[in-house]
């Protein structure tokens, strides 16, 4: 079985994967697939803090095979430098036996589903970060990976089963008004165009901090909520938290009016 989360933010959320949230876990095994659809952000610090090597092992110890698209908060120098191997039909980044980075432009035929993986996009906050610190220039795709991902789709004749992203193609950025935020992200353009050339079944990316499904294009957003790809039911315990905006508003909303 394959299943797909949003960002995990690394030790921020990845406790998301945990039994409380994830019991359904505990009873997968190796052939089974879990996706994290970009902002892993377990590798990060270098050297990596105890935190991070315990997530990284308890995550190397769990049932199941852990496979992540990169983000855009991620450190690109320590992906960039894991040991490659061929898995899945294309090559991996290997962080350890069953964590690996699904890198871009390839087609990987995941737990029989023939899926194009396109990670990366522009973080809105890179002007509050440090350059090779928390902020990697690398998070846009160089030129090579684009060619590399048209390539790997003529050679699918530009069929695939699943794509699997981090962010989306403009017109979903626009439903879900978030595209005054994050306009003019060239990974979006990109996408645009995969969106309009690439014929597919089902489309899962992250990046946008929302669980949302647009039927019509069969894509869907994923952020805290771990759905089955086939059967797209989500099987984590939290799910659907309302966006940070609305959140906010209905704190506002309890909050007592002078007076009161
Ligand atoms: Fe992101």
């Amino acid at each position: 079985m394959i299943f797909l989360t949003g960002d995990t933010h690394g030790l921020l959320e990845i406790d998301r994967l945990g039994t409380a949230n994830f019991p359904l876990g505990a009873r997968l095994e190796r052939d089974d697939l879990v996706v994290i659809l970009g902002d892993f952000g377990l590798l990060w610090s270098d050297p990596p803090r105890a935190e991070e090597r315990l997530a990284l092992r308890r995550l190397e110890e769990s049932p199941w095979t852990t496979l992540f698209v990169d983000g855009n908060h991620e450190n690109f120098s320590m992906l960039d430098a894991l040991p490659q191997e061929e898995r899945f039909g294309a090559p991996v980044g290997v962080v350890s036996a069953h964590v690996l980075h699904l890198r871009r432009g390839y087609v990987y035929t995941l737990a029989g589903k023939r899926c194009f993986v396109f990670g990366g996009a522009r973080s809105v906050d890179r002007k509050g970060r440090t350059p090779g610190r928390s902020w990697w220039p690398e998070e846009i795709p160089s030129a090579e990976e684009y060619r590399r991902g048209l390539d790997s789709l003529e050679a699918s004749e530009w069929r695939v089963d699943w794509i699997l992203t981090h962010t989306a193609p403009n017109h979903i950025l626009q439903a879900l008004d978030l595209h005054k935020y994050l306009h003019g992200d060239p990974v979006s353009a990109y996408l645009d165009e995969i969106y309009r050339e690439v014929a597919y079944e089902k489309w899962f990316c992250g990046h946008l901090h929302r669980n949302s499904r647009f039927t019509k294009d069969r894509i869907r957003v994923l952020r805290e909520n771990i759905v089955n790809g086939d059967t797209e039911e989500t099987v984590s315990v939290e799910r659907d938290r309302p966006p940070l905006r609305e959140r906010i508003r209905a704190m506002t909303r309890l909050r007592p009016l002078e007076g009161d």
